[in-house]
């Protein structure tokens, strides 16, 4: 495995035009669950039912009860030693771009810049009747926040049912096609467009390098079976040893 880690931080060195694809799981160890692992949140929920536009708009309240599950206060959150590795590498000139389908902005907060934000963020939310904008409330269990005119809060995120954010779906297309070594992070890469991209990375000639305790990508040409904290923190130290030789 050492072996491993070696090679992969060598690639990412060589050819530095890294891009990284990355979903719940990355966030896992920051103690947010995911959607589709055991226990994760669409077990106990279905998403057609809590997490579609259809339905948020017909009672809201459904959507604001997982809401409680899945984060209830948006900053108690920090970010983990993933996050922490792909800012680092990006200051490092090797990450250039994060694309991400998380919606917990901790990319953000670990101190990447350039980072496409394929579902939104749950940071921002709005009013469906007058527009205002809010930063996220904390969420009391099912009541969905009003707005000071009384309208109901939407997250700015997508739900089943949206269009993504025009602006960061044009970037994740540009620079999946682009990149030379892409990694895919802590994604079951089942939903569409994000679980394109790096088959999309791979035909353009990118080497596509998979972390994941848990296969999601066979046509990756590398694949680093573990967690995601323990796979970045191995790398990061990896790519430091090869610079500083
Ligand atoms: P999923 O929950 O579908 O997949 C999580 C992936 O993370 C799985 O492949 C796990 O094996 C892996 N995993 C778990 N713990 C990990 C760890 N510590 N390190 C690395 N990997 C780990 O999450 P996504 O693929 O992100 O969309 O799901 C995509 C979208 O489906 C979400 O953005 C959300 C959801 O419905 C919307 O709500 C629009």
């Amino acid at each position: 495995m050492e072996e491993l880690y070696r090679t992969v931080a060598q690639l990412l060195v060589s050819d530095k035009q890294c891009v990284a694809l990355t979903g719940a799981g990355i966030s896992a160890e920051s103690g947010i669950p995911t959607f589709r692992s055991k226990g994760g949140l669409w077990e106990k929920y279905d998403p057609v039912v809590y997490a579609s536009i259809e339905v948020f708009n017909q009672d809201p309240s459904k959507y604001w009860t997982i809401r409680g599950d899945f984060i209830r206060n948006y900053d108690n959150y920090e970010p983990n030693a993933a996050h922490y590795a792909l800012a680092e590498l990006e200051k490092m000139g090797i990450v250039r771009h994060v694309i991400t389908q998380n919606i917990d902005g901790l990319h953000k907060k670990a101190g990447s810049r350039k980072v496409a934000e394929l579902h939104g963020s749950l940071r921002e939310t709005y009013c469906l009747s007058c527009g205002k904008e809010y930063l996220a409330p904390n969420v009391p269990d099912g009541t969905p926040p009003a707005c000071d005119c009384g309208g109901v809060l939407k997250p700015n995120t997508v739900l089943f049912g949206e269009q993504l954010p025009r602006d960061a779906l044009e970037t994740a297309y540009q620079e999946s096609s682009t990149c030379k070594t892409m990694l895919v992070i802590g994604t079951s890469a089942v939903v569409q467009p994000a679980a394109s991209l790096p088959s999309l990375a791979k035909q353009k000639g990118a080497a596509v390098i998979e972390v994941n305790p848990q296969k999601s990508f066979p046509a990756a040409d590398y694949y680093l079976e573990e967690k995601a904290g323990i796979v970045m923190s191995m790398i990061l130290n990896e790519v430091k040893k090869i610079q500083d030789t």
